[in-house]
């Protein structure tokens, strides 16, 4: 077991240089369109955990690439992260008012910057994974998983069937595909990218989807509790909306109870994948702890 605290430095260091390249990559808020901008910068630069880029550079590390190899990658999929924040937020879809501390973006500008500022968002992620400093059949291949994750088959089609589910009675393996592609997906594509940008081979790929595959459904199995655990001052969003919008969680579904078991075994699932890995791999490691123990 390799010292925890030299981990924490290293993510720590990730997240400094995550948010530096981000901070560069948004547009300018004194440039036309000033509002978009700004929207942009509103939605992306304000708090975030920041899970998915350090799960880019964690496996990338691990497999032996650059962080420079990796940086592109880490930004594409933070900005559909954010991208999908803004529009989860809307008054059509969750309505609300509160996101990491500060006013949504509906309500920070208004609905259509909101709407613009989630499609610029979007876009910015291909073109930043685009420039990436890779080979472009590398590229090709990870611009069409991060494509796949966030699109009908990924995430755009877990928000549709969270909506079709909300005030519906699913049953686990329906809710556990909803979860799977509304946020699963993305987790995915953020580790497969980093394992991309590092050139893994077939059976390291497999022992880091299963780990990203356990990762992502602890990773909203813990949202859906902290829901109706947490403090909206902690979490930065306004706690107990699930129940009140009568949303299809684990814990509406299972009880608390057994949504605390579920996530203990989707740890031991994340451990015994990472074990069939021949790396260090104590910063996914860190990672995954940090999903499944997280207060926010
Ligand atoms: C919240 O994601 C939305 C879900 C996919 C459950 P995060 O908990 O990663 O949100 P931030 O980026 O830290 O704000
Ligand atoms: C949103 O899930 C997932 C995406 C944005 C794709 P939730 O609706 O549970 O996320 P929070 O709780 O608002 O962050
Ligand atoms: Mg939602
Ligand atoms: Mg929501
Ligand atoms: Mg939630």
């Amino acid at each position: 077991m390799r010292d925890s605290t030299a981990v924490d430095a290293r993510l720590a260091a990730w997240q400094a240089r995550f948010e530096e390249a981000l901070r560069r990559a948004l547009p300018d808020s004194e440039h036309q369109p000033a509002r978009l901008h700004a929207a942009m910068r509103h939605a992306a630069l304000n708090g975030g955990k920041r899970i998915r880029p350090l799960l880019v550079y964690a496996t990338g590390h691990a497999l032996g690439a650059a962080d420079e190899a990796l940086d592109d990658a880490a930004l594409a999929v933070e900005l559909i992260h954010c991208y999908s924040l803004v529009h989860d937020d809307l008054p059509a879809m969750d309505d609300d008012d509160l996101r990491r501390g500060q006013p949504t973006v509906h309500v920070a500008f208004d609905e259509a910057t909101a709407i613009l500022a989630g499609d610029a968002l979007q876009s910015l992620a291909f073109e930043r994974l685009a420039g990436a400093p890779l080979a472009d059949n590398a590229k090709v291949t990870m611009l069409r998983e991060l494509a796949v994750a966030s699109g009908h088959a990924g995430m755009c089609g877990g928000q549709a069937l969270d909506i079709d589910a909300t005030g519906q009675r699913i049953d686990i393996d329906q809710l556990q595909h909803l979860h799977a592609m509304k946020t699963g997906a993305l987790l995915r594509a953020a580790v497969r990218l980093g394992a991309l940008a590092a050139g893994a081979d077939a059976t390291q790929h497999d022992a880091l989807d299963a780990y990203a595959d356990a990762l992502g459904l602890a990773f909203q199995v813990k949202d859906d509790l902290l829901d109706i655990e947490g403090d909206s001052v902690t979490l930065g969003k306004t706690a107990g909306k699930d129940i009140a919008q009568d949303k299809a969680t684990f814990p509406a579904l299972i009880g608390i109870d057994a949504s605390r078991v579920r996530l203990l075994e989707l740890a031991a699932s994340m451990q015994a994948s990472l074990a069939r890995l021949q790396a260090d791999t104590t910063s996914l490691e860190v990672l995954g702890r940090r999903v499944v123990e997280r207060d926010r």
